[in-house]
């Protein structure tokens, strides 16, 4: 039998067929142009109609490659991808653009390695520059080793803010961080070993929280690791004559169609130092060597848009072609991420009050009580909430952080998410369900029984993957999530019809058995 049936005739009026012919004719030429895919595995012509067979052992694969199997994947280029994401600046406030990037880029990275793609998980540290000067020379004022070690984070903000305020109105402190930094170029030994001691001391701080978002790195690297390269770069656009001198002194590189200089962009300083954007293009000649990607990705704001327009302008035109593999993600912005203590500087003040609102919302209900670790679920869930309320819309658009409503038990939240797969985890529906699939008898399930817009929802998972994969923009992939929550909340009625499958399953077992009957599973 079929599980969909389409009439020739529907056709014909819609328009879509000529209205004359021999319909037998028609029906069979259709039927032999629409192609057979992962999900419709028959095609067949009958009286004027046409037969689709779903696939049945779509419905009983393994739950984990449920609706995975597509060939759809396979027209997917396949190879390694780097993704470069979170790169916090030391000493820095880890603003709402470092969260975004952190979870937009663990979600890139995710989805390429479901995909079947070698991944690279990069982390590039704002590790270098005239900060570093600062927060040297500051720290010999300011400083306490003692605080550093109890709450670095903290400490080292706390020192680069007041050293800040000082160079404001003091040129000793001026001088002393220009000096700092002197000497960590020249790699004098002690200013080399604090800076050091600032970098690991950031990383392992940072390594705790982005394990409690279950994010993680392969690489940290950092913008300190390409200075020498960063000079190499500079020898290397003078070299190709591409690198000219502005009235000012500086390097540019010229990036006008016209060739008259009309856009530039500046590499090196009057003082001969580098820039970010000349870190950068060591940074990504460096990787092609080291990991020979295939693509790379960047997630930044979009602030940087140009930025990396610049970049890989350059590197075209220094003669890498694998630039146009090189992609910015950018994303909007957030507006007013602030939690009951004030303004936000650590991330982790974001999920603290995260795990704290949700655990609130939570005590209201019967079922944390019987938990065995509540504070576990509400940072899970409470995660979950920023996610959904982060990756809802385009990437592009800024939204307003909103505390309220992105823990609703209801609605296109992450709260909701976990609440539909909460149940449906521990519910009979999946009992039953399972029961079947380890069956492994295909046939009891008649699709006939399912709507049009649930088989949708059942088949199109591996379309919305590649959606995703298309543009890089989770929204596709959550919608679809709350979608197929709002179809089980829908369905929930045929929980209980599915509780009276298996209650009646084992009431005709045991009453077969005492009639000296064995029931069998399979015939
Ligand atoms: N540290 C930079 C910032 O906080 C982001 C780095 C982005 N990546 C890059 N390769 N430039 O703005």
């Amino acid at each position: 039998g079929a599980d969909f049936k389409l009439s020739i005739s529907t056709l014909r009026i819609s328009g879509i067929l000529p209205s004359t012919g021999d319909i037998q004719l028609q029906t069979e030429h259709l039927a032999t142009r629409l192609k057979q895919d992962s999900v419709v595995e028959d095609i067949s012509a009958g009286c004027g109609i046409i037969n689709f067979k779903v696939n049945r052992k779509l419905l009983v694969q393994e739950d984990d490659k449920f609706g995975l199997n597509s060939e759809l994947f396979n027209t997917l280029k396949k190879g390694t991808t780097l993704v470069e994401y979170s790169s916090p600046n030391i000493a820095k406030k880890f603003h709402a653009g470092h969260l975004r990037s952190t979870i937009i880029g663990n979600f890139i990275a995710n989805l390429k390695q479901c995909l079947g793609n070698n991944v690279i998980r990069m982390n590039y540290l704002g590790d270098w520059g005239m900060q570093f000067g600062l927060l040297g020379a500051g720290f010999a004022q300011f400083g306490c080793q003692e605080k550093l070690k109890e709450n670095p984070l903290q400490h080292l903000f706390e020192v680069y803010v007041q050293v800040n305020k000082e160079a404001e109105h003091n040129e000793d402190m001026k001088q002393a961080a220009r000096d700092f930094f002197r000497q960590l170029e020249q790699h004098d030994n002690e200013a080399v070993s604090l800076w050091q001691q600032f970098r690991e001391i950031t990383v392992d701080e940072y390594q705790q929280v982005y394990k409690r978002l279950g994010v993680h790195f392969d690489v940290y690297s950092g913008e300190s690791f390409h200075q020498h390269q960063a000079q190499e770069v500079v020898q290397q656009l003078q070299s190709r004559d591409l690198l000219k001198t502005s009235e000012k002194g500086t390097g540019v590189v010229d990036l006008s169609t016209s060739g008259d200089t009309s856009s530039v962009c500046t590499v090196l300083r009057s003082d001969g130092t580098t820039l970010y954007i000349t870190r950068d293009l060591a940074a990504a000649i460096d990787r092609k060597e080291k990991y020979n990607f295939n693509e790379m990705i960047y997630v930044t704001d979009k602030s940087q848009a140009n930025h990396f327009r610049q970049l890989f302008h350059i590197l075209l035109a220094m003669g890498h072609s694998w630039a146009d593999r090189c992609k910015h993600v950018p994303f909007g912005l957030v507006r007013g991420m602030k939690t009951r203590k004030g303004e936000v500087v650590f991330l982790e003040d974001v999920l603290d009050e995260a795990r704290a609102r949700m655990l609130h919302n939570m005590s209201q209900s019967k079922t944390t009580k019987e938990m065995d670790n509540p504070e576990d679920t509400a940072e899970k869930v409470g995660i979950s909430a920023l996610i959904v309320q982060d990756f809802r819309g385009p990437l592009q658009s800024d939204y307003k952080f909103d505390w309220d409503r992105m823990l609703q038990a209801q609605g296109d939240t992450g709260v909701f998410l976990q609440y539909t797969h909460a149940r449906l985890s521990r519910s009979v529906f999946t009992t039953v369900l399972y029961r079947y699939i380890k069956l492994k008898c295909p046939c009891f399930i008649n699709i006939c029984y399912l709507s049009n817009e649930e088989l949708d929802v059942l088949c199109s998972y591996d379309e919305v993957l590649y959606q995703s994969a298309q543009d890089l923009q989770p929204k596709h992939l959550v919608n679809f999530l709350l979608k197929l929550c709002i179809l089980i909340s829908f369905a929930e009625c045929q929980q209980a019809r599915l509780r009276l499958f298996s209650g009646a399953c084992s009431v005709l077992a045991n009453g077969m058995r005492i009639l000296g009957i064995t029931p069998v599973d399979q015939i």
